[in-house]
């Protein structure tokens, strides 16, 4: 049976200052109900597998602890990472604790902070994918690109896996996050997805390409494990193990490098939600194409952004602005640079 691994250990740090360390995106409600996170595992309902395991930092094990129990999730597993490595780390560890009680289970591999509309096409998508990753092959989704994202790894198609409609393509080449020019010229030739940042692979399949390209970041990751302490529902990694591991991402790591991988177009409403203007994007809007959360006031005003805590925030005769009101600090920020709110995160750093 399938076993969903969520990622959740990012910082999410475009959406400052709603997303901090302390709380960051996946664990706040940007888009429903439910934080990104529960939306993540609840949006697998209907398919068929195990209970997932959640990846994330070990300051948020509370967090994401109380977060599932709201949901009513009672049986999970949780990974606790003493420090951040990125994301190839971050699966191997998954990949590793799963062989210790599966043979080789198939992981599907998911971020925490995806906004996904069409739940019937994702699990589509899921059916479609698994018969190729029992195989061996490392799948990645594509989504059909909407502009020359610099934020997205690309995925150049190349034939089709089986020949038959519907089938799944081979992946060409996986580029990481391009630049501008780059990306426009992808956008152009029709022949590119966007990379969704989710995959399904064995966990043996993984480890042996992570080995093949990354063999440093395998054995830092197994020398962890060794010294792993479980507890209840948690599952600690050592932190003096850790700390050695290389910081690398599971793109640049494996998914460049392996000849194996394979993608399945999705269409499915996806967002990645990266940033406040991609919020605006996603969220209803009244007749003047404001997106407003919390107490506000707007008068002849358009196509804003306004998220604010317990304060009333009132816009008159602005444009295309995101506004978010916190208790400890306010943005103010053109719609179109909102890229730049990270500038603020690493000022904050440096200030520390
Ligand atoms: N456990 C753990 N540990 N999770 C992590 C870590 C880590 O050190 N770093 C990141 N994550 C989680 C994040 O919380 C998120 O859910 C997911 O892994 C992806 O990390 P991001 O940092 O958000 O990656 P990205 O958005 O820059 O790029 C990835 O996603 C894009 C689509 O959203 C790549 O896969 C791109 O190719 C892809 O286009
Ligand atoms: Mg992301």
């Amino acid at each position: 049976m399938l076993l969903p691994v969520i990622m959740a250990g990012g910082t999410g740090s475009r959406l400052w200052p709603l997303s901090r360390e302390l709380y960051p995106k996946q664990f706040i409600c940007l888009h429903g109900q439910h934080s990104m996170l529960q939306e993540t595992v609840m949006r697998l309902s209907g398919v068929e597998a195990q209970s997932p395991v959640v990846i994330c930092n070990e300051e948020h094990r509370f967090l994401v602890a109380e977060q599932l129990r709201q949901i009513k999730k009672l049986s999970h597993n949780i990974i606790l990472e003493p420090v951040g490595r990125n994301t190839a780390p971050a699966i191997a560890l998954a990949a590793l604790n799963a062989i210790e009680h599966d043979e080789d289970p198939i992981l599907l591999v998911l971020a925490a902070d995806h906004i996904i509309d069409d739940k019937k096409t994702f699990h589509a998508a899921i059916e479609r994918a698994i018969a190729f990753a029992e195989e061996g092959s490392l799948v990645t989704f594509g989504i059909v690109p909407a502009g020359p994202e610099t934020g997205y790894g690309y995925i150049h198609r190349g034939e089709s896996v089986s020949g038959q409609q519907a089938s799944p393509y081979k992946v060409q080449r996986f580029v990481e996050k391009p630049d501008l020019k780059t990306a426009e010229g992808y956008i152009n030739s029709g022949e590119y997805y966007w990379n969704s940042g989710m995959f399904m692979f064995r966990a043996k399949r993984y480890l042996q390409e992570l080995e093949k390209f990354r063999p440093d970041i395998l054995e830092a990751c197994k020398r962890a494990m060794a010294n792993v302490k479980a507890g209840g529902d948690f599952i600690s990694i050592d932190k003096a193990d850790f700390n050695l591991c290389p910081d690398e991402s599971v793109d640049y790591a494996v998914m460049e490098k392996t000849a194996d991988a394979i993608v399945v177009p999705l269409d499915a409403g996806w967002s990645d939600v990266g940033s406040w203007s991609a919020l605006w994007e996603v969220n209803e809007k009244d007749d003047s194409g404001n997106s407003l959360k919390g107490d506000t006031f707007v008068h002849n005003s358009k196509n804003c952004y306004i998220n604010t805590d317990d304060q009333l925030v009132a816009a008159i005769g602005v444009e295309d602005l995101v506004i978010v009101n916190t208790k400890d600090a306010v943005l103010v920020a053109k719609r179109d640079q909102v890229q730049d709110v990270k500038r603020v995160v690493e000022f904050l750093k440096a200030e520390c």
